[in-house]
Order: C-alpha cells, then structure tokens, then sequence
C-alpha cells in the first residue's frame, strides 16, 4: 500500500513547471529532509557556534540552494500526514522514514503546517529559522504568525511558515501510527524470508543453522499480528514462484499466526505455531530438487520420497538444539501436516489419531497459499475466491471444517488481495475483512480508477458505509482476474 495515501489520491508522472524532473526533485527532497533532520536534531543539543552544528547548517544549505537555484523556491508542505516538496509528493525509503516522522510530529506539536524558502540562502537566515524554530512553544495556534514576524524583524523576507491546518491532526496521527506498522512489517517480513532461505541452505550444506533470529522474528510477527492483522496478511499477496519455497513458508506462517490469533492462542502458543508453520516444509530440503519442483506428476517411487518430507522434517528440527526446549507440538505439527481430518494422507500411522491442532491450521494455511501462488511449472494459479471454493468441498474429509471457517473469515469470502468488481462498476482489492462475521462479503477495500489522462488514483472505501433507503453505497459484484486487468496487487500492499 502507498505511504499514508489514505484519502490522498495519487498523481503520477504530472510535469513541473520548473526545472527539475520528479525523479530529481523527489530524490534531491528526500535529502533534504534529511539533512534538516540532522540539524534540527544537533540544534536541540548544541548552540550555533557548535562545530557540528555548524557543519550539518552548512548541508542542510547546501540542499535547500540546490533546490531554489533550480527552482526558485522551495516549499515544504504537510498535508494528510505526506510531506509535499513543491506540490509533489515525497515517497520516502525505509531509512528515511525518521525524518519523515520527526517533521510530521514536530510541527504538529508547534501548530506548523509547512516552511517555504525563495531565492538563495545564507547561513545567517538559516540559523535564525533554525532556532526561531526551536524557541516556539508546543501547541500554539499564533506560532506561525509569530515565527514569521520574526522573521521580518531579522529582515528576513526569504522564509515563511504556513499555521497547520485542523484538519491535519487526526490524518497524520492516525497515518503515521499505521505507516510505522507497515514499515515493521515489511521488514520483518522481508527479514524472516531471508533468515528462512539461509536456514534451508545451511541445513542443505550439512551445517548447524543459527534459528534464534526466527524466533525473535516470529515474536515481531505475532506482536504485529495481535495490533491488527491486516497489515502482515496485505504482506503474504506477495507471490514469488522464484523463490516459492520461502515465500511459501512465511505466508503459511503468518495465516497459522492470524488463526491461532482468532482461536484466542496465547502469545507463547502463536509464537510456537509461527515456528511450526514457518518450519513444516524443511523436510523437503533433504528431496531431491529435481522431484520437489518437477513440473509433471511424480511417479511411485518419487511420492514415496515426497511423502517422506514430514517426518525427515522433524528429524532435523529435532537436530536444531537452538531452538531451546523444542515443543512437541512443532515436533508433531511437522509431523502430521499433511494428515488430513479422515486420517488419509500422509505419513501413514500405525495408529489412528487425529491430526494435531498445529498440524491441522497449518494444513489449511499450506494448501491456500500453494493453490493462490503462481508456480514455476503453473503460472497460473487459481484465485483466492477459486481456491476457498475447491478447499470447502474438501471440508469434511481433508480440513478441520471449523478451523476452515475461521480462515474464511479471515481472508474472507472475497479475500484480501483479490481483485474485485463493484456495483458501481468500479473495480476495487478488499485489504482488511470486516470484524463482523455477519458481514463479510463487504470489507474495506482500495478502489482503483484510472483518471482521463490514464493516472491511476486510489481511494479507501468501507462497503459496510450504508447509502440511500437502507441500501448499502457499494457491493462486490464478482471477483476478476488480475491479470485480465494488468494490475499487479502487491504494489497496494507495500
Ligand atoms: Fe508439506
Ligand atoms: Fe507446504
């Protein structure tokens, strides 16, 4: 999903008037920012005659002229919780997101909507903002104005400050609250699919994997999880065939997480479960790969090594002494993922019991994510609407039919990351299920519309937001095929 782009809608590739491309003055923004960050951050600390301040003063200028000689002036503007940089948007990276969040929240506490500069400036002006800046108290409506006649009384006509709009509170609390989770998120989720890959790899060398940092990674999974699941969940429309048997592993293990979550599982439990689930194909390291992605049907002899990968799984999870106190129930988790609930699958029991909880959700979330991922040898894969339809018909004989209905309502009857097309003849991707069973063929979705110039915009909309005569605004009528419409759904999760 974009940054903060609640409510906002997104305008790609409109020209400036002056001087520099997007690309530049977004690049050169993100800089700035920066770099004002810095000196901002040194003036709280140091007087002006501070070497370091000083020294970050003279860059912070540096970027600020870089800009005004281009452009003429430059204009630093908050508005729903994004920083605008001449009227474009500015996309901050991963790294960047402490500067952005320092303005956001300090000029909010001193009532400041935004900064322009005009012309060149000199070290003297900049100094003066500087610690006019610092000496405003927080929360004053009359700070703008007094900042500016300030200014005036330093003759100083090149910096002004605009007062922050009242409506900007509520956004940008709301939205930073939320850009912090996602940033987490993507982090933690990128973090666990590389941890994962070098676990696999290591156990393919015959060499000892260091598995505490999945533990600790798991652990964030959960935390995020329990604050609100739809963020991790936007995470898993992320389907990589390349890399199919890390994705793999993590999207099983974030949907075991946001079950167990709903099954009302203690945070231990979950952190157990995530193990469990990010674990439940490890056996599958020890099968040649030549079977593991054979692009035909295997042959007797080669399901009967697949059908090994359960149990050569636990054997090497019971070799992973890292681990601590291994849980028997990740022991029995791996063990029996693959069992279905008429006790048919694989592996073969001498004696007859019923799949494990553990082992049972991870079932589930391990068949729904490898019928929705793309494959190297089936590039198309079934939607997730298709693939929730063909798993119900199994109900009784494969999945638990209780657990298989807390997963539906978790991803939903149109789940998250479909695509999907309303009444109004919009076409819209659900990403977050309504909390209330009764209704979940209407959660919030981001409707997609291309604009007359073809630029796509989105806006956040609740298809429980009753309409007119006690019908509801907008419905799903159908789900579509993404490909179809040449819209890629990851990029309105990340
Ligand atoms: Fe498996
Ligand atoms: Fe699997």
């Amino acid at each position: 999903m974009e940054t903060g782009a609640s409510n906002v809608e997104v305008k790609e590739g409109t020209p400036l008037p002056l001087g520099m491309s997007n690309a530049e003055l977004s690049e050169r923004g993100n800089n700035l920012l920066k770099k004002l960050h810095l000196m901002m951050r040194v003036s709280q600390i140091f007087g002006a005659n501070n070497v370091t301040f000083r020294r970050f003063m003279r860059e912070s200028l540096e970027a600020i002229n870089a800009i005004t000689e281009k452009e003429r002036r430059l204009s630093l503007k908050m508005l729903k919780g994004d920083i605008f940089l001449n009227d474009q948007r500015l996309r901050h990276s991963v790294d960047g997101f402490a500067s952005f969040k320092y303005f956001i929240t300090q000029w909010k506490k001193k009532r400041i909507g935004g900064v322009t500069f005009e012309g060149v400036l000199d070290e003297r002006m900049l100094q003066e903002f500087v610690y006019t800046m610092n000496s405003l108290p927080d929360g004053r409506d009359e700070n703008a104005a007094d900042f500016n006649e300030r200014m005036a009384y330093h003759k100083i006509h090149s910096i002004e400050v605009v007062p922050l709009d009242e409506t900007e509170d509520e956004d940008a609390d709301s939205i930073l609250q939320k850009d912090d989770q996602k940033v987490v998120a993507k982090k933690v989720f990128f973090e666990t699919l590389g941890t994962i890959k070098e676990v696999i790899t290591q156990i393919k060398q015959k060499r000892y994997p260091d598995v505490r940092k999945l533990k600790r990674l798991v652990q964030a999974s959960v935390r995020l999880a329990m604050e609100d699941e739809s963020i991790m969940l936007g995470l898993t429309t992320i389907k990589n065939y390349d890399e199919y048997t890390f994705n793999h592993s993590v999207n099983v293990s974030i949907y075991s997480i946001a079950v167990g979550r709903r099954l009302g599982l203690s945070k231990k439990a979950l952190t157990e479960l995530g193990i469990t689930a990010l674990l439940h194909d490890l056996g599958k390291s020890k099968v040649p790969r030549e079977i593991v992605n054979k692009p035909d049907k295997l042959d007797d002899a080669e399901w009967v090594l697949m059908k090994k990968h359960p149990l050569m799984g636990v054997e090497i999870v019971l070799n992973l002494k890292q681990l601590g106190e291994l849980n028997p129930r990740t022991v029995i988790g791996i063990f029996d993922h693959h069992l279905k609930t008429d006790l048919s699958g694989y592996p073969g029991l001498f004696r007859k019991k019923e799949p494990s909880l553990f082992g049972r959700i991870i079932q589930i979330a391990d068949v729904y994510d490898a019928m929705t991922t793309p494959r190297v040898y089936r590039k198309k894969s079934f939607s997730p609407d298709q693939a929730l339809a063909i798993m119900l018909k199994d109900r009784e004989t494969t999945f638990d039919p209780i657990l298989l209905k807390v997963f539906i309502g978790l991803v939903g009857i149109f789940p998250v990351g479909s695509l999907v097309l309303l009444d109004t003849k919009e076409i819209a991707i659900p990403y977050k299920m309504n909390p209330d069973p009764e209704l979940l063929d209407r959660p919030q979705v981001i409707v997609i519309h291309r604009d007359g110039k073809g630029e796509v915009k989105k806006s956040f909309v609740d298809l429980s937001e009753p309409g007119s005569a006690g019908a509801y605004k907008r419905s799903i009528v159908k789900t579509l095929d993404p490909n179809k419409y040449h819209i890629d759904i990851v990029k309105y999760f990340i």
